[in-house]
């Protein structure tokens, strides 16, 4: 049996047949399982009631959203991240990303003297605190000329559906570890989730794992734990359920950090890429499934 053998199972994030699902807002899935392409919005500008509530249902069918060409200040990013909740911290104390004068906007810059990029390996943001992020929004204002800089996204819904029934049942139950202080250093969270949880608004089932930050999984003796905690990691982040954004001038990624994982791939050196990030604070630690 292969190991997409479920993959008809998945459920599809563009199942309807109908192009565009919305009134307000014009949403084009760009793969089958995660992330959607938004027009129709000029995000610089207030937005009315319906385009903030069919984006809310957009966030949560594509679980990724992307824009192109919105030169936004970092006001027009604050008010987009305020439709779903308050601006968070940072738990980290020295990162790669930096602090602006605004602290709930970190900058995100790179260029020939970068020694390294925040987020090369697939994770969800700073699961290692007790509360992580809803979801974060980044903006890149500049891009690599010749392409490069992409962001890959992968949807956790559909790593979890694709899992055998057998191994879901073997999961349920388990929490794991979640160290900050192996990404960010001394100081940082470290917090205990379940491996598998529950989306808080959709009620549908994921994977809540990531290389990054999950150091080991509690109830499993070690040489178990980290053999599952890789088939894990190597299953959560193939290709069927990704997709790869290639960033524009003034494009925004939007993710929702409860159900995907994401990657920078570096490979612009020694190009700019440069842009600001803003995250949403959750509302509660991930619930059990
Ligand atoms: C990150 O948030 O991990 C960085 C994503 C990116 O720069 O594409």
């Amino acid at each position: 049996m292969s190991g997409t053998a479920h993959l008809p199972q998945i459920a599809k994030v563009a199942s309807s047949s109908k192009s565009n699902l919305y009134n307000a807002i014009e949403a084009s899935p760009v793969s089958p399982h995660v992330g959607a392409e938004i027009s129709g919005v000029d995000l610089t500008r207030p937005l009315g009631n319906e385009q903030v509530s069919e984006l809310h249902d957009a966030f949560a069918r594509y679980q990724v959203l992307f824009f192109r060409d919105q030169p936004i200040s970092f006001d027009d990013q604050i008010r987009l991240a305020s439709y779903f909740g308050s601006l968070g911290r940072h738990v980290g104390a020295s990162t790669i990303s930096k602090s602006t004068a605004n602290e709930l906007v970190r900058k995100f810059h790179y260029d020939e003297t970068s020694k390294q990029i925040s987020g090369e390996n697939f994770h969800s943001d700073q699961s290692c605190a007790e509360i992580p992020p809803l979801g974060s929004i980044l903006y890149n204002h500049t891009v690599p000329p010749d392409g490069g800089g992409d962001t890959m996204f992968a949807s956790m819904y559909a790593a979890y559906e694709a899992l055998s029934p057998n191994m879901k049942v073997y999961l349920r139950g388990l929490t794991a570890t979640h160290d900050g202080r192996r990404v960010f250093g001394p100081g940082t969270p470290v917090s205990v989730h379940p491996v598998i949880t529950r989306h808080p608004v959709t009620g549908r089932e994921v994977i809540f794992v990531n290389t990054d930050f999950t150091s080991h999984i509690n109830e499993l003796p070690r040489l178990e734990g980290d053999r599952i905690l890789q088939f894990l990691f190597d299953h959560c982040n193939k290709p069927e359920w990704t997709c790869r954004f290639r960033w524009r001038p003034h494009s925004i990624a939007f993710w929702d950090n409860r159900c995907t994982h994401h990657k920078a791939v570096w490979d612009y050196w020694p190009n700019v890429r440069s842009g600001f990030r803003v995250q949403i604070e959750g509302t509660t630690p991930p619930i059990a499934a």
